[in-house]
């Protein structure tokens, strides 16, 4: 059950911050709707966050010709945190690279689908997946969310989220849905800052229950009826 308290804070969060995000936009920890990564309340800065969130760091949407691009962030992140992910990273090797022209195709400009990257200094550091579930055009459903290691604690998380947030608003989504591991501490406290609440228990992704269990997560976008 999702409180009013939570609608409103959340809706309260994005509310007048919702820029538009094209291949061009620079989103950066300034002007992304979850605040940037040193402007969080729930938790004093780390030493090193006030010069790592700087303008090096900025998000936008893949590029239509950008799939060699999305299959190696993609196999980058399959190898680094294969618990993250209900995907392996033998089955995503073994996309052919159509599959991933289309990915990139699909998530470069459209209000059903999202590839967000955040590059630092010019370079591709992390990435976002973005898609509408069958049936549901009010929800937006997130995916494939990960950082390099060594830009993590930079901010570029908040921007990521940030921009699939946006592209959420933007195509007049009610709420947008995650799933996350239950020991994924850092992706947890990202999401829980950010204004997503927890919807449930652990549960398969699939029907096999031997597979990995996720935590079903949900950021409401709208404000709650007023009685
Ligand atoms: C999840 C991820 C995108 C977050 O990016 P990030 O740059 O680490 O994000 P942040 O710096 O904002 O850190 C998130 C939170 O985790 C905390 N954290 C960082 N490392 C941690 C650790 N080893 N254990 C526990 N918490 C940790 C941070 O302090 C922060 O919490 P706070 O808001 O209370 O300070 C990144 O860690 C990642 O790519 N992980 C691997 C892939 C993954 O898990 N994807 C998510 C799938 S649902």
């Amino acid at each position: 059950m999702i409180s009013i308290r939570a609608h409103r804070a959340a809706w309260e969060a994005f509310e007048l911050k919702v820029v538009p995000i094209t291949p061009n936009t620079t989103l950066s920890p300034r002007n992304n709707p979850a605040g940037g990564r040193a402007h969080h309340a729930m938790s004093p800065p780390r030493q090193e966050e006030s010069t790592t969130v700087t303008d090096g760091i900025h998000g936008r949407r893949i590029r239509p010709d950008e799939g060699p691009l999305l299959r190696r962030l993609r196999l980058a992140a399959l190898a680094d945190s294969p618990a993250a992910f209900w995907q392996t990273l033998g089955a995503a090797r073994t996309l052919p690279a159509a599959d991933w022209a289309r990915r990139a195709e699909g998530g470069a400009d459209s209000p059903a689908d999202l590839v967000a990257l955040v590059e630092r200094a010019g370079e591709a550091v992390g990435m976002v997946q973005g898609f509408t579930p069958t049936g549901r055009p009010w929800l937006r459903e997130l995916g494939a969310m990960w950082v390099t290691p060594a830009a993590r604690g930079t901010g570029a998380a908040d921007v990521l989220l940030a921009a699939a947030v946006t592209w959420a608003a933007q195509a007049g989504a009610e709420a947008v849905k995650l799933w996350v591991a239950p020991a994924n501490r850092p992706a947890r406290r990202l999401y829980t800052r950010t204004g997503f609440v927890v919807l449930g228990g652990p549960r398969p992704i699939t029907d096999d229950p031997s597979v990995k269990t996720f935590v079903p997560m949900l950021l409401p976008l709208h404000p709650p009826q007023r009685r």
